[in-house]
């Protein structure tokens, strides 16, 4: 659908450039401001609900606390089940709540739906990583307080977080109470019509083992229902500004904390900081969890939250030396792309156990899987500015590679498939046209591989566990295809779905065959480059896996004769065999509240048109731009774009790179626009359920491929910017081959400047740039 002039709504959240805040509670928009208040550290993920609990609407709040990799696993009941679909779902829980901490004011219980609110103000800070809220209350028969909270998911310490809250009487006098709590009944999402979100359950989450107060922690066991996962959930405290007061050790239900009594007068503060940690038996052995919460808990009691918060400040000085990028001359799109950097970091797995999740650990949108987001969209975010972030989600990729196989073999095929969603490394995609179809997955891995060693100059990975990766995908395919007589004997993979999930089951889908082809090309070039420096590597790899030589020159070969639907009268690549010959979708008579198409039309009616959920050729432009040549890019993306109605979040920023390159900067910009404000201005109006991951890493792609025109090809490095016309300036940090380059763009002219490193080099519009230690600096006029 042609990109109506994209019209910025208003501003949901005040445009500043370190910070999201909110200025009045609103109960209304409760749920989203759960989501986009969200912290995380890519293992614990708490959304912004508050402290006191919710009071208002019901259906307005959704508490969520997650941990990456933790989940339950349900039998899939299918009606009409067939051989190899998968049987099990794997879905990330809801964990036992530890935010809780309710607060008594003379008795009166402090929430936002009772008493006087004089003043609320609410903020995360990006720069130092942490949430704070202030609030002025007065409870119903009077006593108004100052109330101050801080809250912090340790980027440092995996398994911390901690909560602290202030109060200070202004006219009060009297007894204060806080309840500060581990609530371990959570129910499961509800069943819902909409793909999108979680299947849902009703039971609830976690079965209660244990709970006890021991040495200053109150620690809750429990155990998930059918993977029999064990968690331990513990909680301590410290008081301050106040010697005198009571702490009641208390338990019930599945309920158990402290309550701290104490006295103020006015003008006096007290303070209480919570402690909490997670561990499960997925990390570690089940005995030992109590002992490790026990030494998280010591840990965090000797640094105090101040000590927290500095070492939170420092982790991400670091970070945003890397990730930064500058937009001057609109604080919208500054405060966007910063938010959305942060929000990729908080999400990420770092252990190599774990991954990203389509919503990150902000909610249970698609039950909290990773899918091919990751390595087209989250990947080269990484790889260029954190790139130990980026190896660990490939390490993932490779501890899951014995899954893959056995999914290939379920497949009837030889090698391996990786799943479309998993959290584990089992598919867990219950509708196989947008789900197990979507084989495409083995290429983007291949691709992500590839980009991340060119990039990064970790060959280590590649010997270790990458080429392994290639040759078992790369084995998958010349076994799924063939040789097809009717199309001259050309190499055609026939029923799978592309990215465009609103066409399913095609032969020859262009962005498969395209990606597969570049895949085999890298994986015969890899085997070759390891017989021959690394002969050892080699042996060990093709041993372990029976590599022939034969099937390597088979993939030369497959990648040679690929077909690829091309349309001589159009001059544009078709999306796939039978694509441009379907009925146009009738856009004209679609009206705007039919969008998604998803939620209003039986999948059926969708795949015979000529529609697209989200680029799928104009995809392959950007990923391999080097194969098509500029008039055949112009061609294609014109055909595309208006069949394209974005009904996914992931579509947009690709558009926006290709328009860029094109040469059309205003529709790239527009659709830079509404990916980069995509949660903050709640654009989908489905922020509430979670955040758009991939659009999040999309929109960074769109400055950094985009505007700037970053490209990798055969190893080489190149830009070719172009600042939009709305901007005074726009730079960036690379990480490329051990090297931060930062890259600068202004309205006449480009600089390149070498941050760290001592020497690099790379293109600028064809030309070569080197930038070394003693000129650090080029500034291009343009
Ligand atoms: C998109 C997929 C994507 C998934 C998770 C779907 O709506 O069509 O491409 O992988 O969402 O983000």
């Amino acid at each position: 659908m042609k990109m109506k002039a994209y019209v910025r709504p208003e501003a949901l959240y005040p445009y500043r450039d370190w910070s999201l805040a909110e200025e009045a509670y609103d109960d209304e928009n409760n749920q989203r401001s759960e989501s986009v208040f969200a912290l995380g550290n890519g293992y614990i993920g708490m959304r912004g609900n508050f402290e006191e609990g919710y009071h208002g609407v019901q259906g307005k709040s959704v508490t969520g606390n997650y941990i990456n990799g933790f989940y339950d696993s349900e039998p899939i009941v299918y009606p009409e089940g067939a051989y190899g679909y998968p049987t099990r779902n794997q879905s990330m829980l809801n964990v036992t709540n530890a935010q809780c901490i309710q607060l008594t004011v003379g008795g009166a219980p402090f929430h936002l739906n009772t008493g006087k609110i004089h003043s609320f103000n609410r903020e995360l800070d990006m720069k130092r990583g942490f949430l704070w809220r202030h609030v002025e209350w007065e409870a119903p028969a009077g006593g108004r307080v100052k109330l101050n909270f801080r809250r912090v998911v340790s980027l440092t310490h995996k398994h911390l977080a901690a909560i602290q809250v202030e109060i200070e009487s202004v006219n009060f006098a009297g007894e204060i109470r806080f309840h500060s709590f581990v609530d371990g009944k959570i129910a499961a999402a509800e069943v819902t019509d909409d793909p999108r979100l979680g299947a849902g359950g009703g039971e609830p989450n976690l079965i209660l083992e244990r709970m006890a107060h021991m040495s200053g922690l109150a620690v809750l066991k429990q155990r998930t229902r059918h993977t029999d996962f064990k968690l331990v959930t513990a909680i301590s405290h410290q008081v301050q500004g106040q010697t005198d007061f009571e702490a009641e050790e208390v338990s019930e239900n599945e309920r158990i904390g402290t309550v701290f009594t104490l006295k103020l007068a006015p003008g006096e503060k007290a303070g209480l900081t919570k402690y909490i940690s997670y561990h499960t038996s997925k990390d570690d052995a089940e005995e030992e969890l109590e002992y490790l919460a026990a030494g998280t808990h010591r840990l965090a009691l000797d640094l105090g939250m101040d000590r927290l918060l500095e070492e939170q400040e420092t982790y991400l000085k670091s970070f945003w030396q890397h990730a930064d990028v500058e937009i001057k001359g609109d604080p919208a799109l500054q405060q966007g792309i910063r938010f959305n950097a942060f929000q990729l970091l908080q999400s990420v797995g770092r252990d190599g156990k774990t991954n990203i999740g389509a919503k990150g650990l902000t909610g249970e949108g698609y039950e909290g899987h990773y899918f091919w987001d990751t390595e087209m969209y989250m990947m080269p975010f990484f790889t260029y500015t954190q790139p130990d972030i980026a190896r660990a989600l490939m390490d993932f990729r490779y501890g899951t590679l014995d899954k893959a196989r056995s999914r290939a073999a379920v497949m009837s095929q030889k090698g391996a498939l990786f799943p479309w969603r998993t959290i584990a490394g089992e598919e867990n995609s219950a509708y196989y046209p947008a789900g197990t179809a979507q084989m495409h997955i083995n290429a983007d891995i291949a691709y992500a591989i590839k980009q991340y060693v060119q990039a990064t100059g970790d060959e280590g990975f590649l010997i270790d566990k990458g080429a392994e990766i290639l040759f078992e995908t790369s084995r998958f395919w010349t076994d799924l295809g063939y040789f097809n007589e009717t199309k001259g004997g050309a190499f055609c993979i026939d029923c799978v779905t592309g990215p465009d999930e609103y066409t399913a089951i095609v032969n020859n889908n262009t962005y498969t065959n395209l990606m597969v082809q570049s895949q085999l090309n890298y994986a015969y070039e890899t085997a070759q480059r390891l017989r021959k420096d690394h002969p050892e590597a080699y042996e060990r790899i093709s041993q372990a896996i029976g590599l022939t030589e034969a099937e390597i020159e088979g993939w030369h070969e497959a990648a040679a004769r690929m077909f690829v639907p091309y349309d001589e009268q159009l001059g544009i690549y078709a999306q796939d065999d039978t694509f441009l010959s379907k009925k146009k979708w009738d856009f004209e008579n679609t009206p705007e509240d039919k969008y998604p198409l998803l939620l209003h039309y039986h999948p059926l009616v969708i795949y015979r048109h000529q529609v697209l959920k989200q680029a799928d050729t104009v995809m392959a432009l950007f990923l391999l731009s080097d194969k098509f040549t500029k008039e055949e890019k112009i061609r294609t993306y014109q055909y595309y774009e208006p069949l394209t109605t974005h009904d996914s979040s992931l579509s947009p920023c690709i558009h926006s790179i290709v328009s860029a390159e094109i040469g059309d900067l205003e529709g790239a910009y527009a659709y830079f626009d509404r990916t980069v404000r995509m949660d903050l201005d709640d654009i989908n109006k489905n922020a509430k359920d979670g955040l758009h991951t991939a659009a999040m890493a999309g929109s960074w792609m769109s400055i950094v491929n985009g505007f700037a025109g970053m490209r990798m090809v055969d190893g080489a490095l190149s830009f070719s910017p172009a600042l939009p016309a709305q901007w005074e300036s726009c730079s960036f940090r690379i990480m490329y081959q051990g090297q931060l380059i930062k890259v600068s763009m202004g309205p006449n002219e480009a600089s390149y400047t070498l941050l760290e490193g001592n020497a690099v080099s790379f293109k600028h519009k064809g030309e070569v740039v080197t930038l070394t230690a003693q000129e650090k600096t080029a500034v291009i006029q343009s």
